[in-house]
């Protein structure tokens, strides 16, 4: 399996903050992180390529980036574009951003609402607090106290990057705990993070402001987001039996493993552990006869990247998978909850929203013979092509250009447990 996007992005970033030389195994090699290395570079961090997966980054310091020379571009990635506004915001560099046309549809008020009140200036925006915009970094940034008003990693973290560069306390009070990478990454190079619970679900971190980021090794483990793909061949392949190596077992991120075992799937953890700081574990996944199950919203931030490809799993099930609380889907890649439900559709799937939820209903066959718009969504395309495995006919996707964004091994290694892709 390609190694965790999210963590490949954040180990780019916060290494190039540190003082010296961190070396990164296992980086994921997708499009999105590449480019994430490339504004690393254009922002004065040394970022090299030393063999498969393996990095080594020379940082410059916290708040010590140095102007770039022409715009960053972030191309599908909305994970490294908002985390790289957060970095920039506590430092007295100018910057515009900008990514191609599914980012630039995105929102980006969201993140530029906290970094104003941390001092960053926000120069030029396209309508709507879009890409492409100028941002400003701040001389003397300002710690802050934050409530995310949407449940989002992305906007906990630029808070938290902008904070290091701020003198005192910054805090971040979550209503609904969201994947804790960023506060991991921290503590590992050496900054004070402090998490607390916070209601039923929720989180405040606290940040202590200005440390000296030391270099330390990294090692990426498995997207637990990417081996829903082949997890999910296998499900629904009669006959199906596969091991899937070292996924990242992070109790953030692993709501559809939790939701598919009330749905019947077989899913045996052989072996568990813990690597550089992160749970990982050997999945062993045989196909499965599957039920309709409720999912409730307050699991959606521990897989929110999943539901495309649980809704594929959810029409070969028998019976009504209702999805609730997916507003956020409607501002990912593409508008992941119109669009997974037109993918259903389009292959003779039940589907229907109703306010934030997701229906879907199982009829434990898939007739297929659809093409699937996919809207530059790297999710959407592997889902179609994964239902595509055990539908009656088979599934076309308009595009697949943009699987390798985060999975650019995924054809050969589907191919290689027996699915023909053409
Ligand atoms: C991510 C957070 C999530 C997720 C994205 C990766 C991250 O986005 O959808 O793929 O690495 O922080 P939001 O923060 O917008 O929920």
């Amino acid at each position: 399996m390609p190694g965790d996007k999210s963590i490949s992005h954040r180990a780019l970033i916060l290494s190039a903050m540190t003082v010296g030389e961190t070396r990164i195994t296992g980086l994921l090699e997708g499009e999105d992180v590449i480019n994430t290395a490339k504004v690393m570079r254009a922002l004065g961090a040394a970022v090299e390529r030393t063999g498969e997966g393996a990095w080594s980054v020379k940082g410059v310091g916290v708040a010590g980036f140095a102007q770039p020379e022409g715009p960053l571009d972030f191309g599908n990635s909305g994970t490294g574009c908002r985390l790289v506004m957060g970095a920039v915001a506590g430092c007295p560099v100018t910057a515009k951003f900008d990514g191609d046309a599914s980012l630039r549809k995105r929102p980006m008020q969201r993140v530029l609402d906290p970094l104003t009140r941390i001092g960053a200036r926000v120069i030029g925006v396209a309508e709507g607090g879009r890409l492409p915009l100028t941002l400003q970094g701040a001389r003397d940034p300002i710690p802050i106290e934050y409530e995310p008003p949407v449940a989002s990693a992305q906007l906990k973290s630029a808070v938290l990057l902008a904070g290091l560069a701020a003198p005192g306390e910054t805090i971040v009070i979550e209503k609904e705990a969201t994947r804790d990478h960023t506060e991991k990454m921290l503590t590992h190079f050496g900054a004070q993070v402090r998490v607390e619970a916070c209601g039923e679900h929720g989180r405040k971190i606290t940040l202590t402001g200005r440390p000296e980021l030391s270099p330390a090794p990294l090692q990426v483990p498995a997207d637990p987001s990417s081996a829903a793909f082949p997890l999910a061949a296998a499900l629904i392949v009669p006959g199906s039996d596969i091991v899937i190596d070292g996924v990242m077992m992070n109790p953030l991120r692993t709501g559809l493993f939790l939701t598919l075992r009330e749905m019947g799937a077989s899913i045996e953890t052989l072996s568990a552990k813990n690597d550089g700081g992160e749970e990982v574990a050997d999945l062993r996944v045989k196909s499965s006869a599957l039920r309709g199950v409720e999912v409730p919203a307050v699991r959606a931030p521990s897989m929110i990247d999943e539901y495309p490809i649980l809704a594929v799993l959810a029409a070969f099930a028998e019976g009504t998978t209702r999805m609730r609380g997916l507003s956020e889907l409607r501002v990912k890649e593409s508008d992941r909850l119109a669009a997974t439900a037109a993918m259903l559709r389009v292959n003779g799937v039940a589907a229907e929203i109703e306010g934030d939820d997701l229906i879907v209903h199982g009829k434990g066959r898939v007739p297929g013979g659809g093409t699937v718009a996919t809207h530059m969504d790297h999710r959407l395309a592997m889902s179609a092509l994964v239902m595509g495995l055990a539908s009656e006919k088979p599934v076309a996707v308009d595009d697949a250009a943009f699987i390798a964004t985060s999975f650019p091994g995924f054809a050969d290694l589907m191919r290689g447990i027996g699915a023909e892709l053409s």
